[in-house]
């Protein structure tokens, strides 16, 4: 039998493309989590549909774009320079992106957000329609749709309005926050209402998962089962889903003649010093600030470790147009600097801060295989998969992870991981004097823990997990009724 197709919708298509001519793209095929976890399901005929990440305005560059996707089995969504700015640089990464995640708003900013916020939410909803829209030209009876992410929450109910029989499931990659945050945001019921029109909603914890129903008996007054959401006899499943790594891959990449090539020339650099590792995207999210005081901190204390120990800070520039990213990306600099300049000497500064297009994260991997300790310092986190690939590479070197309690990781890889409050910077200074001084007998028990769970629970069983769940609700909901 044919297999079921499988229709994955996101923000962001797996692939980034670049104009090289009036009618020709070039496209590469990015390497993030999602893109492997579906790769790797074999029973799935599965489809992308989203944005390419580009302004494309004429009509001959959509032509030539769309059919160079068809190859990679991607359908483009095309977005106008003004809908990326109300839509993805201010409704989802100025108001969402940062209320998921706990953070406020700086002062200044907080009126003025308050003001566009209606033209901004106006712009999401359009954004939205606009995917529905290509989803619905695409969709054929008994397609699965799997709908991704905190930019998409509209989503499952424009669906459903175009065919209530479309079997709609709808993840969130970000935390979803207590119901007492999600009460602030003045579309708070619209959101919830659309995202329980899916049949399955699905997050990375138990706890998110948790606050999602709160929000929505608080907030829509609806009863929260232990199943999920009910709506007047209407079920919407509610789960959490951890999302993994294909570790294989990793595992596999070890023995590769670059990445030997990378580990002996990092080795030379670096000899006679232990090498600590952190890789982020640069967002606020990710505490980078807070880490590198962290590690001053510590420097401070431990004077006979000054010569002895570097960190090499691998920062992915993102979302560059919001004001807040490039506040972030100066103050980092600004930080680095001072405590170069205060602990570096001739020869040797203590932070090696590089920055790093996406594309080039391979070398992030290669890096990975050989450092002592790597520094997970998230404020929030949905998952942060980049604790996993560290793990996953481990083998021989027995890094020490130190990871956020406020990362979803922290709930699978606690036990193996030296866990931090970021905020506090004495605990996560002591704890990289900690991990430095590890004996090797602790590091490979806590190594063979986190290891374990790694290559157990891989993205493609994520992937294979969420959309099985996805038919039985449906099945199970035709049986109810
Ligand atoms: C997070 C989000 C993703 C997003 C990614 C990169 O992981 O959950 O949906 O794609 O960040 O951000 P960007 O805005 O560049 O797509």
């Amino acid at each position: 039998p044919a297999k079921q197709r499988l229709l994955v919708v996101a923000n962001r298509l797996p692939v980034s493309a670049t104009r090289k001519g009036e009618d020709s793209w070039h496209l590469e095929m990015s390497v993030g989590g999602l893109v492997t976890a579906l790769l790797g399901v074999k029973e799935y005929d599965a489809r992308w549909i989203g944005w390419a990440g580009v302004n494309v305005p004429d009509d001959v560059g959509q032509r030539a774009l769309t059919k160079a996707l068809a190859e990679k089995r991607c359908i483009p969504v095309f977005l106008d320079e003004e809908i990326v700015h109300q839509y993805y640089n201010g409704y989802c990464n100025n108001i969402l992106w940062p209320l998921f995640h706990y953070l406020g708003l700086p002062q200044e900013d907080r009126l003025a957000t308050t003001r566009s916020f209606q033209s901004q939410f106006d712009a999401y909803k359009k954004a939205n329609q606009m995917f529905a829209d290509v989803v619905n030209q695409h969709y054929e009876e008994g397609d699965v749709v799997w709908c991704h992410d905190y930019h998409l929450m509209f989503l499952p109910k424009c669906l459903k309005e175009y065919n209530s029989e479309m079997k709609v499931g709808w993840f969130l990659h970000t935390p979803f926050p207590s119901s007492e945050i999600h009460r602030t945001l003045p579309s708070r019921s619209e959101l919830l209402r659309s995202v329980i029109a899916a049949d399955l909603v699905g997050f990375h914890t138990y706890d998110y998962a948790r606050h999602f129903v709160s929000a929505c008996t608080r907030i829509l007054g609806l009863e929260g089962t232990p199943e999920g959401v009910e709506d007047q006899g209407k079920l919407t499943r509610v789960a959490a889903f951890p999302l993994g790594i294909d570790s294989e891959r990793f595992i596999r990449a070890i023995d590769l003649p670059p990445v030997q090539e990378h580990m002996k020339e990092l080795k030379q650099r670096f000899a006679g010093r232990k090498v600590m590792l952190g890789v982020d995207r640069l967002d606020m999210i990710k505490g980078i600030p807070q880490k590198i005081l962290a590690f001053e901190k510590f420097l401070e204390e431990n004077p006979q470790w000054r010569d002895k120990v570097v960190l090499l800070q691998i920062a992915v520039p993102t979302r560059t147009d919001v004001p807040e990213y490039q506040k972030l990306t100066s103050q980092v600099h600004e930080i680095v600097g001072r405590i170069n300049g205060r602990f570096g000497t001739l020869t040797a500064v203590p932070i090696h801060h590089l920055v790093f297009g996406s594309l080039h994260l391979k070398r992030f991997f290669f890096t990975s295989v050989c450092v002592d300790v790597a520094l997970v310092t998230s404020l929030r986190d949905g998952m942060n998969l980049v604790s996993y690939e560290f793990v996953a590479c481990q083998a021989s070197k027995k890094g020490v992870l130190i990871l956020s309690e406020f990362a979803g990781a922290a709930q699978s890889l606690g036990a193996g991981a030296i866990l931090v409050n970021p905020w506090n910077i004495t605990d996560v200074a002591a704890s990289i004097k900690y991990a430095l001084d590890m004996p090797a007998d602790e590091r490979e028990k806590r190594h063979q823990h986190n290891f374990k769970h790694v290559t157990t629970h891989t993205s493609q069983e994520w992937a294979a997990t969420f959309v099985s769940e996805l038919n039985d609700t449906i099945v199970e909901a035709q049986l109810r009724t």
